[in-house]
């Protein structure tokens, strides 16, 4: 929570030292004065700079981001593997067949949606340290059931089960990032969430690429293939090229390990979070008060009793009792249940509300539906198609469109605080519409003989990569973070859970449809598709999301026209007195 108010305002306080946890009585220390309060070096600097100034906090938070490292690399290493030779001999019926493999991407996304949608009441029920270690055992078992696959059903059980990790460590670790961190430098540690996404999807790549030549790139190298015509030559046909006792070249290794492998970075996380601090607010939403003083403390790198680290204790409890409270006289008298269910009732209760809401999903919805993940998932077929060898060119440029996916998501981190959302995101939806409707022109006009026109060929990869950037430094990022900041603190991981769900959703229908498209639509059919809901991304930006850049609390409700009624007001200003807070402490949170 920001301050935006003055530190030298009342002076009327309780506080807290030596709080057991439960009780006024017990609270003995009381600050009269905040004037010896320093916001300016509370707060520290702003965005990337920030991230420097307390490197303890930020260590945590790059470690935590091995949950978005996880998500990328599972995102990644699909595409690789649903082109090696070695993977089609042993599932050719997943090889032979665009709408199974568009279910074998898919697997996993479905239960990803469940898992970001269920995760809310767990975390908060067993903490966010803890939910992580659990969703690093389901990944780890998902991960073995897939890395030892012996027949497809393995493989589609083992996506299942490590998608619904996946979905949920995408709710829990950007609401842990944003609980543990300060302020000025959240919008930063969402975006760094981001990077590790797409270093996970480059570390895919290349670890793919690499293993995809154990034992040679081709599964039986001595055998004239049979398969459908691709620049006019036979393809692999996994039913007719494989040898009697399998592949003589490529090994199963091949795709095994790149499967296998991401097990050691969620093993890292998973005993790794045993030794990180637990979220502060999840400590005081627990009554565990006196832990989370310490917790605080550690975190900031300072005293227990430092000013700064009471007025941030204070500020937390201010906002856990503000919502408490707001739900109670929204729904008297309702029990857990139903306070769940009142948590999605609030959201479309009103206008202002809905467009929240609203805004979130759809940044998630368009995040997915400008079509990166059909690009993600299906790079070297799509690649192929475009004139690159299968087998090898095409692994390569997927390698590299990960490192360019990678180094593209900086200028986000940087731009995001002083550019704003709003011209990146307008900006990134044009660019990614001129890239594809020319890739789709150049498709249309050239597909069926690109070895007669080799430079249409690398014209339109020049220009998938080009659409990349474009999708990088905006749609990428930002489809993560404007969920993270616009809905008040109430109903912010009921918000965060839904948007994050949406984009899941939206995933899943990508990765359904895109093979079928692929090879169904002639004419670079899909290529426009993409470009329609780029186009609409545009628009929908420039009348309806509006910039919220640096915005305090009561400023984004401004923004959506939510403004505080005078008892909602009151309640807040109330609640400050009490706790002896700035009386617009919590309105400026
Ligand atoms: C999206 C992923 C996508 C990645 C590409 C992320 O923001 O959520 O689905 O694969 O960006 O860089």
């Amino acid at each position: 929570m920001s301050l935006h108010t003055t530190a030298s305002a009342p002076s009327r306080y309780s506080s807290t030292s030596n709080e057991k946890g439960d009780g006024d009585e017990s609270r003995e220390e009381r600050i009269n004065d905040w004037s010896g309060l320093n916001l300016a070096e509370m707060e520290g600097r702003v965005g990337f700079k920030g991230l420097f100034q307390n490197k303890f906090v930020s260590g945590v938070a790059m470690f935590a981001t091995l949950g978005g490292f996880l998500f990328g690399y599972d995102q990644g290493v699909v595409s690789n593997v649903l082109a090696i030779e070695s993977f089609g001999a042993a599932f050719p019926e997943i090889y032979s067949d665009a709408s199974l493999k568009g279910w074998y991407v898919s697997t996993l996304l479905i239960t990803a949606w469940l898992g970001s949608l269920l995760n809310g009441p767990v975390c908060d029920k067993i903490g966010r340290r803890r939910d992580i270690m659990c969703l690093v055992v389901i990944f780890l078992f998902g991960s073995a059931l897939q890395t030892g696959a012996t027949a497809s059903a393995y493989l589609f059980g083992g996506r299942a089960v490590a998608g619904i990790a996946v979905g949920a460590l995408t709710h829990v670790v950007p609401m842990y990032l944003a609980e543990i961190s300060s302020a000025n430098i959240r919008g930063a540690l969402v975006a760094l969430q981001q990077v590790a996404i797409t270093f996970g999807i480059l570390v895919s790549y290349w670890i793919a690429y690499g293993t995809s030549h154990i034992g040679g790139t081709r599964c039986a190298p001595e055998i004239p293939y049979s398969g459908p015509l691709l620049n006019g030559s036979p393809t692999f046909d996994p039913f007719n090229d494989v040898p009697a006792g399998g592949c003589t070249g490529q090994t199963q290794a091949s795709w095994r390990i790149p499967v296998g492998v991401q097990m050691f970075p969620a093993l890292c996380l998973g005993f790794g979070m045993i030794f990180m601090p637990y979220s502060p607010r999840w400590l005081m939403e627990k009554g565990r008060d006196d832990e989370a003083i310490q917790t605080l403390s550690r975190l900031r790198c300072k005293p227990a009793d430092a000013l700064s680290v009471r007025f941030e204790y204070l500020e937390i409890k201010a906002e856990i009792q503000y919502t408490r409270e707001a739900r109670e006289a929204a729904y008297p008298n309702a029990g857990r249940v139903r306070h769940l269910v009142n948590n999605y009732l609030m959201l479309v209760s009103s206008w202002p509300k809905f467009k929240r809401l609203a805004v979130g999903c759809l940044a998630m919805f368009y995040q997915q539906f400008v079509g990166c993940n059909a690009i993600i998932y299906y790079a070297p077929t799509i690649f192929g198609q475009l004139g690159l060898n299968p087998n090898t060119t095409s692994l390569l440029a997927t390698g590299v469109y990960g490192v360019v996916n990678f180094l593209f998501t900086f200028p986000a981190v940087f731009l995001l605080d002083s550019a704003g959302r709003r011209p990146l995101l307008m900006c990134g939806a044009a660019g990614c519409f001129v890239a594809l409707v020319v890739v789709g022109s150049l498709v249309a006009a050239f597909s069926t003989d690109w070895l007669s026109h080799p430079t249409a060929g690398r014209a339109a990869i020049a220009f998938i990569f080009l659409y990349d950037v474009n999708f990088c430094y905006s749609w990428g990022p930002i489809g993560w973070v404007l969920p993270s900041e616009i809905f008040p603190l109430h109903l912010r991981s009921t918000g965060i859970s839904i948007a994050v769900s949406t984009a899941w959703m939206a995933n899943f229908i990508i990765g359904l449809v895109s093979p079928m498209m692929l090879t169904q639509i002639a004419d670079g059919g899909t290529y426009y598709f993409f470009a329609g809901f780029a186009a609409l991304a545009f628009f929908t930006t420039l009348f309806f999301i509006p910039e919220t850049r640096g915005r305090t609390l009561e400023e984004m409700n401004a923004a959506f026209g939510d403004h505080a009624t005078d008892k909602e007001r009151e309640r807040m200003e109330a609640i400050c007195r009490d706790l002896g807070l700035p009386e617009k402490a919590l309105l400026a949170a």
